[in-house]
């Protein structure tokens, strides 16, 4: 199986830059790049910030960007989204019974399940015991299952990070659901932080992909102020081979030089002089 990860588009308005850059324009980049590499992907998974303001306009372009798109997308929300906005540029998106953005499928044996984690008005994460009930049902109805989340589900280390990251009484309840179901959890998945991350939450693995438009610099000093530039974009391929989990960075823009080396011996052996 193979899910392509992409996270934190911020569009603006058509036209509008963020950070400087043009999110539409690194959006088409990422796209025409998963269409040429992983059209055969089982999924594109966005998690979440896909507006930057939550505009209707933003909304509808995305739509009109994904219309036609060759792998099955599935959308998640982020804090700078707005649900209703959102849900109405996209009234098709599945969601639970109380509203959330929460939703799950299963595929090849695998329970893929997208939670929403969003709180209106603040940048850090909630999920609330009526979304916890949600998971933990999502997680004792299957016997292998792959979560994805928009805020960072643990703290980081990264002080001004951590301000961010899903809430500590949220974050507390959920590491519970998730260690009492831990053995069926094949990896966790989220967006938020803008950086490349990988690591594990009481033994399960996780990975945080960046954005699409500006990444976080890490820094482990106390801070609050995050220090972003425009680092190189990238989004994630995880690859489910039998047991195992592989996630393969892709820096979708990058256009430097590539040179293509041979893998024999001689190939990289050092020049007789
Ligand atoms: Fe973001």
């Amino acid at each position: 199986m193979r899910l392509v990860h992409l996270s934190d588009l911020h569009l603006g308005p058509p036209g509008a830059l963020v950070e400087g850059l043009d999110p539409h324009a690194r959006l088409a980049q990422a796209l025409r790049h998963i269409a040429d590499h992983h059209a055969v992907a089982d999924r594109l998974v966005i998690t979440g910030d896909l507006a930057h303001w939550g505009d209707p306009a933003a909304y509808d372009a995305l739509h009109a960007a994904l219309t036609g798109f060759p792998v099955p997308v599935r959308l998640m929300i982020g804090n700078h989204d707005d649900r209703a906005t959102f849900l109405n540029a996209f009234p098709d998106q599945p969601r639970d019974r109380a509203g959330f953005v929460n939703h799950a499928e299963d595929l090849g044996g695998l329970r893929l399940i997208y939670c929403d984690t969003v709180e209106p008005r603040t940048h850090a994460g909630h999920f609330c015991a009526q979304r916890r009930d949600w998971l933990a049902d999502q997680l004792a109805g299957c016997d292998r299952a792959l979560v994805f989340f928009h805020h960072n589900p643990l703290h980081l280390g990264d002080p001004s990070t951590d301000m961010l990251s899903l809430n500590d009484a949220d974050q507390a309840a959920l590491r519970t659901i998730l260690i009492t179901h831990a053995h069926k959890i094949v990896h966790l998945c989220f967006g938020h932080v803008h950086e490349p991350l990988s690591g594990t939450l009481a033994g399960i693995a996780f990975s945080g992909v960046p954005s699409t438009l500006h990444q976080t610099l890490p820094s482990l000093a106390p801070s609050d102020t995050s220090p972003m530039a425009a680092l190189e974009p990238s989004y994630r391929v995880l690859l489910l081979r039998g047991e195992d989990v592989v996630v393969h960075q892709f820096p979708f823009a990058f256009d430097g030089h590539v040179t293509q080396h041979a893998n024999n011996w001689d190939a990289w052996a050092k020049p007789a002089d």
